[in-house]
């Protein structure tokens, strides 16, 4: 596919996303923090990444981690204070690396100023900030479930009304239909564009338009409700708040945009990332969700092979290239680990698995992001009680899945799979105590394993450290071949076995192929001449070994293959 040659900054970025909560925690008192953050820089630059993007730290109650903001403008106090964030933001700049923060603006925390005054007086101006409605019949004005589980409707505490919240009902959801609100919403982004932060990795933000007819529909699951996604998700209308909102904002400022933006269809992508597009990039979910049936439900497990991936993960790169620029990732804060999710043979579940994934996805065409601990390989823990859980999500799947009749064993194998909290446990520095995640203080989350033998510092000295992979991925991208592996054309293999997953990359400069055998049986392929820039494993002749990648510079006089 020919596209024109555009050059942006973010198109030429490595995006490394850090979970503030659990990255370092400098002070010693069980939560990462923003310090923690400007004391790890220099990992992070030997690394190689150009922009971080940090999921919230703004003032929070804390129920969805810091996607429940209590106060847009401050800092939660376990994070640091707004000093912090801008001395962030000054020494990652003189180190030549951007930060990007969440914006969450779907909805607030119920602890939030607009949301305490819209509930303790129904004539305040900020009730219309919010989504109230009646109730009917002394229930729940209709029966949309919430992403979280149960009724998306909360009861106001004596008032015979209710407020929606698509997620927690710590989160109630904010009246995008109100121009006062989308004014303030506004304002607050341009403050932090202001301030110098490179840009936003947008929340939810397809959720913004409900149907106005705020209308029942037939029930999905035996609890009587159906999922809210039919109601408020990329519904009709949500263009106009969109446009709106880039026109206000992001348009008047030199930054990037990546939207979360679940449930738009392939063929919608243009509106999105398009020319006239509301965002420079969406995150597409169709592939990092091939276990779940329509992302839903964590009991609604699906069987999959490398072929359906392959397939799901092409079409996608290929819609986003019809659009505009796309996005690469296989994981984030809310999926389980790669490598327990995608590398289905335990043994290969190693530095093998997790190089085959990450050269697998690295070079597609889009700016690749890489979630903290990816880059040591990092997988899933394996918990036996429910308690052992901070993750909401977690909470709400395992007690759908035993109400819609899986067992407790049966449940408990779905939560440890799908689990959030799986990416979210405390980064393993070192071997020594805690993993130097802290001094000692018992973290807010349990580790993956008290076993710290993988750890960042043991692997930033190994040459043939899944770390060190990760480096040489971003060195051959950014600066060996550039207009190749960032701006070349994309060509997906499909005349390949089932098992594997191949693509070219073509610039003027070089043809650079990237195959991966994502199986733990040898698989046939004809390997063209070529130079081999990066691999996995010492054998470079055909057949693949079980879990191979290999990065090859085909020499000219080979024909397409
Ligand atoms: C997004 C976030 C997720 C959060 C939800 C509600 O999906 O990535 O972590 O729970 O929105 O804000």
């Amino acid at each position: 596919m020919n596209i024109p040659r555009q050059s942006a900054w973010w198109k030429e970025s490595v995006i490394y996303q850090i979970y503030p909560k659990s990255f370092y925690d400098s002070n010693n008192d069980g939560v990462g923090d923003i310090r923690g953050i400007i004391e790890k820089l220099p990992y992070l630059k030997t690394l190689g990444i150009t922009v971080i993007w940090v999921s919230p730290f703004y003032r929070s109650p804390m129920a969805d981690n810091g996607y429940d903001i209590a106060d847009y403008f401050a800092v939660n106090p376990d994070f640091g204070s707004m000093q912090d964030v801008d001395e962030l933001i000054a020494r990652s700049g003189e180190m030549g690396i951007q930060v990007m923060i969440d914006l969450v603006v779907n909805h607030t925390s119920d602890e939030h100023a607009w949301f305490q005054q819209a509930l303790a007086d129904p004539e305040s101006p900020y009730r219309d900030y919010y989504i109230f409605k009646p109730e009917v019949n002394g229930a729940p004005p209709n029966n949309w479930r919430s992403i979280f589980g149960g009724s998306a409707w909360e009861k106001v505490p004596g008032e015979a009304m209710y407020y929606l919240h698509v997620f927690h009902k710590k989160q109630p959801d904010l009246n995008w239909e109100n121009p006062a609100l989308r004014e303030n919403i506004y304002a607050m982004i341009n403050w932090w564009l202001n301030k110098g932060i490179a840009g936003f990795r947008i929340d939810a933000i397809t959720f913004i338009k409900k149907d106005q007819d705020f209308g029942s529909l037939p029930a999905d699951g035996i609890d009587g409700l159906v999922s809210i996604k039919n109601k408020a998700r990329n519904r009709p209308g949500i263009e106009i708040f969109l446009n709106e909102l880039k026109e206000k904002t992001f348009r008047k400022y030199h930054c990037v945009t990546v939207g979360e933006a679940p449930g738009v269809p392939l063929d919608e992508y243009e509106r999105f990332i398009g020319p006239e597009g509301y965002f420079d990039m969406i995150f597409d979910f169709h592939a990092a969700d091939i276990d779940v049936e329509n992302g839903s439900e964590w009991f609604r497990q699906c069987d999959w092979g490398v072929k359906e991936f392959r397939e799901t993960l092409f079409a996608s790169q290929l819609a986003f290239i019809r659009a505009g620029w796309g996005t690469s990732f296989i994981e984030n804060h809310d999926q389980p680990r790669a490598l327990s999710k995608l590398v289905k043979d335990v043994n290969y579940q190693n530095d093998t698995g997790a190089t085959a994934l990450a050269a697998m996805y690295f070079f597609m065409h889009g700016t690749p992001f890489i979630y903290q601990g990816q880059e040591l390989g990092m997988k899933n823990f394996s918990r036996s009680d429910i308690s052992e859980f901070d993750d909401i999500s977690s909470l709400d799947n395992y007690s759908r899945s035993l109400a819609e009749g899986f067992s407790a064993d049966e449940t408990m194998a779905f939560i440890n799979r799908r689990s959030r909290d799986n990416a979210r446990t405390p980064f393993p520095w070192s071997n020594g105590s805690n993993g130097g995640f802290n001094q000692g203080a018992k973290p807010w989350l349990a580790f993956t394993s008290d076993d710290f033998s993988l750890n960042a510092q043991e692997q930033i000295s190994r040459e043939n450290s899944v770390f060190s992979f990760y480096q040489r991925m971003i060195a051959l991208r950014n600066v060996a071949f550039p207009e190749t592996l960032i701006y070349g054309q994309f060509t997906p293999l499909n005349n390949v076995a089932d098992d594997i997953i191949a693509y070219e990359r073509c610039s003027a400069d070089a043809r650079i192929l990237c195959i991966t055998n994502l199986s733990s049986k040898a698989q046939p392929f004809a390997l063209p001449d070529g130079e081999i820039l990066l691999s996995n494993n010492d054998n470079m002749t055909s057949p693949l070994q079980p879990y191979q990648t290999l990065l090859i510079k085909v020499h000219a006089k080979n024909e397409q293959i």
